[in-house]
């Protein structure tokens, strides 16, 4: 063999990496899904050619490799402990927590505050990951916490965990962590699966431990799956940072994924603070979490407190109320949605779960319903995670009464239940061939449809037009005063007089909605995907087109193949988008929109370059007083900037607003020039 290919496979290897953690890690692709593919299938050559050159930490190991029989149990070099948990959802967990170390340590009221290390409880499943030399060479579950399971052919599947640590020699090095499943990952696998007909998975936290102990790597590998650090197990020959900060501040520079929301705190108050704030943006997280952790941070004091009963003194967890709760379904009603799809809804008993009360649950589809056996009377989990909308993840039976006496006598039957006619409209219902869905026929004469799809285009995520909700659509369509999205923005069907005699409105209600209207114009072209409300194409999907066409002559003249090369699309998505670009009707929506004012900032993929923003990464932190940091992205966006997840060497500037934390420390460090909120602005906008 020549050391060309020698050199090339190493390089191939590297770059392959290099790609994977920009997308998997830092959430910044780096290049284009089709070139990533190349690279990747050059390599798979290369090493079938050429088997002398296998390596473990090659990424072509990721795919998985053969079913096992079974996994081997592993001993753990350093036992994995737990931690005692708070179940007090109240400040007073955190009261308590540093009450009992300040006690161990034997500190008065007039010693300093300890420092804590705050972070997330993550909802998943514990793994141990053994590095040697740099080189995953095993992992393993917690098991009993002395023996665990070897998952390593499962846990290699996981794209954003590396295969070796970026220049670490360290004889032996555990990173120890959470495997999760993020919310859109979890939510796209089902609704993939659902469609297909397949059974679904509970929950994340299901997802991620059924898919670790899943004997077949492949499946395993098809299950979308992310990890986080969050201590350390056996180490050799690596001089450790003196704070447990330090720690993960040192893992994520070795390439291992470590939450940036974590911070360094002081005292009770600090802790007390920290649980609020994560509180309040629980339901924006991306993932699943059940509380907070309280580290002391340094690690000194650690081994002075020690451990109890197989627990540390030094840690504790802080529990949020749970996003999982039990309650009983009294009545199963059908709604018609937006694109006539009938979707069953389980009317619920009131129950107060993740942080609402909840009457409604959606049971998904026919099939779900029948798998999950939901019947009338039923004792059922019910789920509500984030913006997620609550559903009914199955029922718990009563094993005190036979089947036979359950209210209703058989499974769900939505054809008979609807005598097969819609709800709404009273047009026929179809169930096509090889689809999960029940829709109605009627289209756009079907009322409840027209009240959807206009609630959808002025929804937060879509236009945004704020107090057009329900009722109000309901008044406009029941009146025949709006059909379609473009009445919205006719002022001669939408006045200050049509609109100041509705129920419930009056002249100053109906002004305040026509200025929402009026500002509501001004929009991004994500969003304005969004609103259309294509089948299949939700919100990712929505930011991902806009992105890659740039512009919406650019979507428009896409065909079913070009529309594949953008992220995540497939032939489904394509064809939904062709469909619906087909429709005379929809096409002239759109021109009615754009001439009625309708606009977002557009730029030409190709012309990126002329934007005053173009190949500048930018990373946000800590809290802005003018704008969320959703509002920052987009207007980044606009400019051709490029919003990353976290800090690297290259991120060019990190705009940092209050209480920046973690991120703000790592752009001093790698010195990045941090922007405040004043300078920010001011390079939004130069000329004020
Ligand atoms: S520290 C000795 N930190 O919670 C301390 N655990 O009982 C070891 N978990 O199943 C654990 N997020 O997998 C720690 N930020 C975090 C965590 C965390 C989730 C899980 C862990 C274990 C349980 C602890």
């Amino acid at each position: 063999m020549s050391a060309d290919i020698k050199h090339r496979t190493a390089a191939l290897r590297a770059e392959v990496e290099r790609h994977n953690h920009a997308y998997y890690v830092l959430d910044a692709p780096t290049i284009p899904d089709a070139e990533y593919d190349r690279l990747f299938r050059e390599l798979q050559t290369l090493e079938a050619q050429h088997p002398e050159l296998a390596a473990p930490d090659s990424p072509t190991r990721r795919v998985g490799g053969k079913p096992l029989d079974g996994f081997a149990p592993v001993r753990h070099a350093v036992p994995m402990l737990s931690i005692r948990t708070e179940t007090d959802i109240s400040d007073t967990g955190a009261i308590a927590f540093d009450a009992r170390v300040r006690k161990e340590l034997g500190l008065g009221e007039n010693d300093a505050p300890i420092e804590y290390a705050c972070e997330l409880k993550f909802d998943g499943l514990a793994i141990n990951l053994r590095y040697q030399r740099g080189v995953l060479v095993q992992a393993t579950t917690r098991g009993d916490g002395e023996t665990g399971e070897d998952v390593t052919q499962n846990v290699r599947t996981i794209h954003c965990i590396p295969l070796h640590l970026k220049g670490c020699a360290a004889e032996v090095l555990e990173v120890r962590g959470e495997v999760y499943m993020s919310r859109r990952d979890f939510e796209r696998y089902n609704e993939r699966q659902r469609a297909q007909g397949l059974p679904t998975l509970v929950n994340p936290r299901n997802g991620a431990a059924g898919s670790i102990r899943q004997l077949d790597p492949a499946l395993a590998a098809r299950r979308p799956l992310s990890f986080f650090a969050y201590g350390l197990g056996e180490v050799r020959g690596w001089a450790s940072p003196a704070t447990h900060n330090a720690v993960l501040g040192a893992l994520a520079a070795l390439g291992v994924p470590v939450s940036d929301e974590r911070a360094v705190v002081q005292g009770a108050q600090g802790l007390v603070d920290f649980h609020q704030r994560i509180a309040a943006k629980r339901d924006q997280l991306p993932f699943d979490i059940d509380g907070v952790v309280y580290k002391v941070n340094s690690l000194a004091l650690q081994v002075e407190l020690g451990f109890v009963s197989r627990e540390p003194r030094w840690a504790v967890a802080h529990k949020y109320p749970a996003e999982e709760q039990l309650t009983v379904v009294r009545g199963i009603d059908i709604q018609v949605g937006r694109t006539g799809k009938l979707t069953p809804v389980a009317k619920l008993e009131p129950v107060f779960v993740g942080g609402t009360t909840v009457s409604n649950a959606t049971l998904h589809n026919e099939d779900e319903t029948r798998r999950k056996d939901v019947r009338i009377g039923d004792t059922v989990i019910v789920r509500r995670a984030g913006d997620v909308i609550p559903e009914v993840v199955g029922v718990v039976l009563d094993p005190s009464i036979p089947q036979g006496e359950r209210k209703e006598s058989g499974r769900f039957d939505l054809f008979n239940r609807l005598h097969g006619k819609c709800p709404v409209c009273g047009s026929r219902i179809v169930r096509e061939e090889g689809e999960a869905d029940w829709h109605c026929t009627g289209g756009l004469f079907c009322p409840a449809q027209r009240k959807r799809a206009l609630l959808h285009f002025a929804g937060r995520s879509a236009l945004d037009i704020e107090g057009l909700g329900y009722k109000l659509v309901d008044q406009l369509v029941d009146r025949g005063i709006v059909n379609t999205p473009a009445d919205i923005y006719d002022g001669q069907k939408l006045d200050l007089q049509t609109l100041a005699a509705l129920d419930r409105m009056g002249e100053k209600s109906a002004q305040n909605l026509l200025d929402a209207i009026a500002q509501s114009k001004r929009t991004t072209l994500a969003r304005f995907i969004y609103a259309l409300g294509i089948l299949n194409v939700g919100e990712a999907t929505a930011k991902d087109l806009a992105q890659h066409f740039g512009s919406l002559d650019n979507l428009l003249a896409a065909d079913a193949e070009s529309l594949q090369q953008v992220r995540d699309v497939g032939p489904v998505v394509a064809q939904s988008l062709v469909d619906f670009l087909a429709e005379a009707h929809n096409c002239e929506v759109i021109a009615q929109l754009r001439a009625s004012g309708v606009h977002w900032p557009e730029h030409e993929r190709r012309q990126t370059a002329e934007l005053p923003f173009s190949g500048k990464t930018f990373v946000l932190t800590g809290t802005l007083s003018g704008m969320t940091r959703d509002e920052a992205k987009e207007r980044l966006e606009a400019l051709g900037a490029k919003v990353a997840g976290s800090v690297s060497k290259k991120t060019d500037y990190v705009v940092a607003g209050a209480e920046a934390g973690s991120k703000l420390d790592k752009a001093r460090e790698l010195d990045v020039e941090v922007l405040n909120e004043d300078r920010f602005k001011k390079l939004l906008n130069p000329v004020k």
